[in-house]
């Protein structure tokens, strides 16, 4: 993998993990930070080894605790929209083909609540406080939050944590069904593999295909994502690893599926 600034990638087996690396600054999201975080996706993306990812922060404190304020001082309408209308890690996760898993560590707040919501699974430490304070600051998010948050945990609780930019604790945002699941700090990493690698022995391709037609169901009508789903279910039935699955339950053994 190219050498970074502002994040670190790791491969353990079919997994990489994707560590955002400004402890310092409790890993805010800066221009770097999403320039590199994306050109470290697009390798990720063709890299056939690679069959999930886990993105995380640094230190023991902080998933992600925001955009970098410090980058919207002095920044005007129009090249703060165009940042956020090219290339982000936030639409970078949402179009990445694989399994992508929030493994929150700490304070997950603005960009980094709106970063673990473009993940398809969040798994999060007791001590993960989950926020979208950008109200505190005169501004809102911007980077999939009105969005993804309220499709989430609905209108009335987004509203409640947009509005009021408080703080929630991990217990509750589990309640919410904001995340997956919460485990005790010394567990968080453990639990958060055990996952990904139970993810990681699944068809690639089946993977991809239900991937897209579950983010279908918030993004179209009824009819359109069914008609949708029959579609990725028959591309399923184009690939070796069908044949595999299926071969594996008649003959009572564990399916090896090639990503084919
Ligand atoms: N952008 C830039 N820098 C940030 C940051 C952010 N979103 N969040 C934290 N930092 C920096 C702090 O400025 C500080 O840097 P310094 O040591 O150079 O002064 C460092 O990270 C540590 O943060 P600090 O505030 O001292 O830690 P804390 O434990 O007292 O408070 C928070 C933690 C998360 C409550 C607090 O940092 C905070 O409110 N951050 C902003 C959260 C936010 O509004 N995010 C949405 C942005 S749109």
């Amino acid at each position: 993998m190219s050498n970074y600034e502002t994040i670190l990638v790791e491969k353990r087996g079919g997994i990489a993990v994707l560590t955002i690396n400004r402890p310092d600054k409790l890993n805010a999201l800066n221009s770097k930070v999403h320039a590199e975080g994306v050109t470290a996706l697009d390798e990720l993306r063709t890299d056939d080894e690679v069959r999930v990812v886990v993105i995380t922060g640094a230190g023991e404190k902080s998933f992600v605790a925001g955009a970098d304020i410090s980058e919207f001082a002095g920044q005007t309408a129009v090249t703060q929209r165009n940042s956020f209308l090219e290339k982000t890690l936030f639409n970078s996760i949402d179009t990445f083909p694989k399994p992508v898993i929030a493994m929150i560590n700490g304070f997950c707040l603005g960009g980094g609540c709106e970063l673990a919501l473009a993940c398809d699974i969040r798994m999060a430490s007791e001590k993960a406080r989950l926020g979208q304070p950008e109200i505190n600051l005169g501004i809102i998010p911007g980077g999939g939050g009105t969005q993804r948050l309220t499709r989430l945990v609905g209108e009335g609780k987004s509203m409640e944590m947009i509005l009021s930019g408080e703080m929630i604790d991990a217990p509750t945002a589990l309640n919410l069904g904001l995340v997956n699941h919460v485990f005790a700090p010394e567990e968080l990493e453990a639990k958060t593999m055990e996952m990904a690698n139970k993810i990681a022995e699944k068809a690639p391709v089946a993977l991809q295909m239900a991937k897209e037609a579950v983010k279908l169901a918030s993004r179209s009508n009824l009819d359109e994502g069914m008609r949708r789903e029959v579609d990725l279910f028959a591309i399923c039935f184009s690939t070796e690893d069908k044949e595999e699955g299926v071969a594996a339950f008649l003959e009572k053994r564990k399916p090896i599926f090639k990503g084919k």
